[in-house]
């Protein structure tokens, strides 16, 4: 069976090469200050504020644990990362920011052994879990099931994910055509981005291509596939694994109104 897009799909992401001491620097610097409106968040509520052992599943730089570390809230913290050019951007962003605590694993979270109630904090931001889910039904339950028996009781899994319904909603009345531009930080080696949707099912497709700022490297693509959950959705298979309704709880921002996108949310669940 060949390899799906998603395991693959990042692969020269954040490529170190691309960077020079000075651009590297300022990246760095602006994507852990990214990270304060996450710690904002779990200060404000996650009970235990002494976090202890923490994962981040699909951990791109590394930029949310380095920030944990530096503010002194975990006492270990484990990336799990798919990409090599990205498990390789982020030691030397930890060795920037003088980590000794945290370790990045280039591996599929899935295939790691973890043992069961071993974990304070699971992390899955950023669209990760759609991109696991998106692979099939089996990958779906067996993350969500690893995420819950790694857990503590009173552990928490914290999951950001976009609400796909108004971009599916945008991509009827075009008649299946939907394309959206943004433009990038100036720290950011890439300017722009396009991102060209499609939509199957319950999966949106979704075409990235990327324009180079100084226009010296060749503009870049990749393409990814994301599973659409509600909120609703999500919650219900989250019950299936084993976490309780009443401990599931959904919030708009991190830290302040704006600070992530209308249809993008946050969700909170706590292991009974
Ligand atoms: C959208 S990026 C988010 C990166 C990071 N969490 C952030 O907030 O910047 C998703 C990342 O998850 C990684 N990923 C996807 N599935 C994974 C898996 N099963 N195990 C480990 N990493 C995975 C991808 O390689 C990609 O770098």
């Amino acid at each position: 069976m060949s390899e799906h897009v998603n395991i693959s799909a990042y692969e020269g992401v954040e490529s170190y090469s691309t960077f020079n001491n000075k651009t590297f620097v300022e990246y760095c610097d602006n994507k852990i200050s990214e990270c304060d409106k996450h710690i904002a968040f779990i200060k404000n509520n996650i009970n235990n504020n002494d976090l202890g052992v923490v994962i981040e599943v699909g951990s791109g730089n590394g930029k949310l644990l380095f920030a944990l570390e530096r503010d002194g809230f975990i006492t270990k913290g484990t990336g799990f990362e798919l990409s090599n050019s990205r498990v390789f951007f982020a030691n030397k962003f930890g060795a920037l920011f003088n980590s000794k605590i945290v370790e990045i694993i280039c591996g599929n979270f899935l295939d790691q052994d973890i043992e069961d109630n071993s974990t304070d904090l699971i992390i899955a931001v950023d669209l990760v879990i759609q991109l696991i889910s998106a692979i099939n039904d089996q990958e779906e339950s067996n993350f969500l099931k690893k995420v819950h028996e790694a857990l503590k009781p009173g552990g928490y899994f914290l999951i950001e994910l976009m609400d796909f319904s108004n971009l599916i909603k945008m991509h009827g009345i075009n008649n299946g055509d939907l394309k959206i531009w943004k433009e990038f930080d100036l720290s950011d080696p890439w300017q722009f981005g396009l991102d060209d949707f499609m939509i199957e099912g319950d999966n949106i497709n979704c075409d990235k291509s990327f324009i180079a700022r100084d226009r010296k490297i060749s503009n870049s693509s990749f393409s990814n596939i994301l599973k659409h959950y509600t909120f609703d959705s999500l919650a219900k298979k989250l019950v299936s694994v084993g976490f309780s309704v009443s401990k599931i709880k959904k919030y708009q921002y991190w830290d302040s109104k704006g600070d992530i996108l209308e249809d993008e949310l946050i969700i909170l669940a706590e292991k009974d």
